[in-house]
C-alpha cells in the first residue's frame, strides 16, 4: 500500500478492492485516485488524451507501493467504454468503486452536444457498462458542481451554464437508476460541491467571467481546494449513504434550496 500521511481514509481501508475513477490525469480525479491507492485500492486511471500524465500517475502509485493502470477511453465513444471494460476485467477481475468524476463542454470544436453527450448518455452509459463488473457491496460516486446541482433554482455563468444544466441532466438520468442498483446493492452517492480553487476549469470560468472566483470565495466564506475536495470525494466512497444519496460539500447557503453541509459524523 502507499505510505501517505495525508490520506483521508486510513491505510487500509480499501484493501481489496478495485476502484474506476474516469477523468484522473489531472484535477479532482487524480487526487482521489492515489487516496484510493494510499489507502490500498487497486486503482484504473481513466484519461481521454493525456496518457503521459496519466501513466505518470500510474507509475508513481506502483513506485510508492500501489497498484494502478493508466487506460485510455473517450467515454462517449460506446467502443472506447467497451474496450476499457475489458482491460479493466482482465487486469483486475472486477470492480468494487466507481467514480464518475470526468467532465467537460467548454472544449472547443466537438460540437453542439458534446456537454450532453459527455456529462449525461457517457455517465450513464459508463455506469452501465461498470454495474457488469460489481457484485453487491460496490459503491457508486457521481462527482458534480453546485453549480450544476442547483442550476434549476440559482443562475450560474452564461459560459458555463450549458454545462451545468447537462452535468444536472446527467444527475437526474443517474439517480433515476437508483432502484435498479439498490436491488443489486450497489451504492450510489452523488458529491457536489462549490468552484473549487486550483483546477483548470475554474481559472477559465475566472478569466471569462473576471472576479467569479473571488465572489464565490466570498459568498461561501472559503473555497476547498483540489486536495480538500478529493478528500471528500474518497470519503463518500466509504462512508454510510447521505440522506437523498447527496453529499453537499461546503457552504451552499447562497444556493437557491441550499444550506446544507456534509454533517460533522461524516467527516474523518
Ligand atoms: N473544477 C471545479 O471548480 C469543480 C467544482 C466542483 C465540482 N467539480 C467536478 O469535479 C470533477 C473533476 O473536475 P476537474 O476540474 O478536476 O476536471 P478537469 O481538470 O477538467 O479534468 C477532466 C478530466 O476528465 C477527463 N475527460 C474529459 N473528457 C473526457 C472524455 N470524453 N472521456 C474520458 N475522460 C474525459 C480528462 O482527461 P484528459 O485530460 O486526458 O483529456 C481529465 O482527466 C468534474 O465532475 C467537475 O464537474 C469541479
Amino acid at each position: 500500500m502507499v505510505a501517505d500521511s495525508t490520506n483521508p481514509l486510513g491505510s487500509d481501508a480499501l484493501e481489496g478492492t478495485r476502484a474506476l475513477v474516469t477523468g484522473s490525469s489531472r484535477g479532482i480525479g487524480a487526487d482521489t485516485a492515489r487516496y484510493f491507492a494510499a489507502a490500498g485500492a487497486s486503482v484504473v486511471i481513466n484519461y481521454r488524451s493525456k496518457a503521459p500524465r496519466a501513466e505518470k500517475l500510474a507509475a508513481q502509485i506502483e513506485a510508492d507501493g500501489g497498484r494502478a493502470i493508466a487506460v485510455g477511453a473517450d467515454l462517449t465513444d460506446a467502443e472506447s467504454r467497451a474496450t476499457m471494460f475489458a482491460t479493466i476485467r482482465e487486469a483486475y477481475g472486477g470492480l468494487d468503486l466507481l467514480v464518475l468524476n470526468a467532465s467537460g463542454g467548454m472544449e472547443k470544436d466537438m460540437g453542439d452536444d458534446y456537454a450532453l453527450r459527455l456529462n449525461r448518455d457517457a455517465q450513464v452509459a459508463t455506469l452501465d457498462g461498470a454495474v457488469e463488473l460489481m457484485d453487491p457491496g460496490a459503491r457508486v460516486v457521481f462527482v458534480t458542481s453546485h453549480q450544476a446541482h442547483f442550476i434549476d433554482t440559482t443562475p450560474t455563468m452564461p459560459e458555463y451554464e450549458p454545462v451545468a444544466r447537462s452535468k444536472r441532466a446527467g444527475e437526474i438520468a443517474l439517480l433515476e437508476r437508483v432502484p435498479r442498483l439498490t436491488e443489486r446493492g450497489i451504492g450510489f452517492v452523488v458529491v457536489s460541491g462549490d468552484m473549487i480553487e486550483g483546477t483548470v476549469t475554474a481559472t477559465l470560468l475566472n478569466r471569462l467571467s473576471p472576479g467569479a472566483l473571488e465572489a464565490r470565495r466570498e459568498e461561501a466564506g472559503r473555497l476547498y481546494n483540489v486536495a480538500e475536495f478529493a478528500a471528500e470525494v474518497a470519503r463518500a466512497a466509504v462512508d454510510p449513504i447521505p440522506e437523498g444519496n447527496l453529499r453537499l460539500v461546503g457552504d451552499t447557503s447562497s444556493f437557491i434550496g441550499g444550506g446544507t453541509v456534509v454533517p460533522e459524523a461524516q467527516e474523518a
